[in-house]
């Protein structure tokens, strides 16, 4: 049985006054029947790990770099991560492979180093409009997947993210027949890959335009356990009802 993870990827948003926004998520699921995470902005890793200590939220990091320490100037490595409080890290996001050129070497190096510092890693996956409609989805996912996810992946390190680019912060979301051919790919292929004990227990989520409103619907799509949230992850009014129907799905 996998447990739902709801996440929320606050991206470059959030100052210290934003803080108050995780104090009520913290405060609205004591006991909540999924697993709840927040990525905040580097800057505010350790504040809100110091503030969710001890409550069922967990925090988590945008990025890490590939190694362990050294001259990488503006760079954070997964045992900063660890150190500041986080528990996991999202990897390989469309915003970071756009912006900073990242390949799926690089992401999969960083998911080693991430894996390795015991950072529960969401790989994340997705095809451009373009590459949809030239019918190329399933083979763009396919090649991110074995690029992107390292050998040493198991159902408690990896979770894997599938956040179609076009539907990234656009309002528009994938239909559930499409979230649900993607997502049964992938799950065919972490079999394949990693063995059926380990494919069917690693946790995959759909991001894009995931909100309140629809969450209910994408959360009864197979193979789907979750989700990877952007705006509708930055207030509690908005992301608490996101984490109320992944309970609501798991009963
Ligand atoms: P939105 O929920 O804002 O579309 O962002 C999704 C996303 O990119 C989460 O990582």
């Amino acid at each position: 049985m996998r447990r739902g993870l709801a996440a929320g990827n606050w991206k470059m948003n959030g100052l210290s006054t934003s803080l108050s926004e995780l104090e009520a998520l913290v405060a609205a699921h004591a006991e909540p029947g999924c697993e709840v995470l927040i990525c905040p902005p580097a800057t505010l890793i350790a504040r809100a790990a110091q503030l969710a200590e001890g409550s069922a939220v967990m925090v988590g990091g945008q990025d890490c770099h590939a190694e362990g320490a050294g001259a990488h100037t503006g760079d954070i490595s997964a045992a900063m991560l660890r150190d500041a409080g986080a528990s996991h890290v999202i990897l390989g996001h469309s915003e970071r492979r756009a912006d900073h050129g990242e390949r799926d070497a690089q992401v999969r190096a960083k998911a080693k180093a991430a894996m390795a510092e015991e950072l529960v890693t969401i790989i994340c996956v997705g095809e451009t409009l373009e590459e949809r409609d030239a019918s190329n989805t399933l083979d763009i996912i396919g090649g991110q997947l074995s690029g992107s996810i390292p050998d040493e992946a198991t159902g408690h390190s990896l979770v894997v993210a599938y956040e179609p680019v076009w539907a990234i912060g656009t309002g528009r979301v994938a239909e559930p027949a499409q979230i649900g051919e993607v997502h049964d790919f992938i799950r065919g292929r972490l079999e394949r890959r990693f063995g059926a004990g380990v494919g069917r227990s690693v946790r995959l989520l759909y991001g894009g335009s995931v909100k309140g409103a629809n969450a209910a619907e994408i959360f009864a799509v197979s193979n789907v356990d979750g989700a990877l949230v952007g705006g509708a992850s930055l207030t509690a009014q908005d992301f608490s009802p996101i984490v109320t129907a992944l309970e609501e799905a798991a009963d």
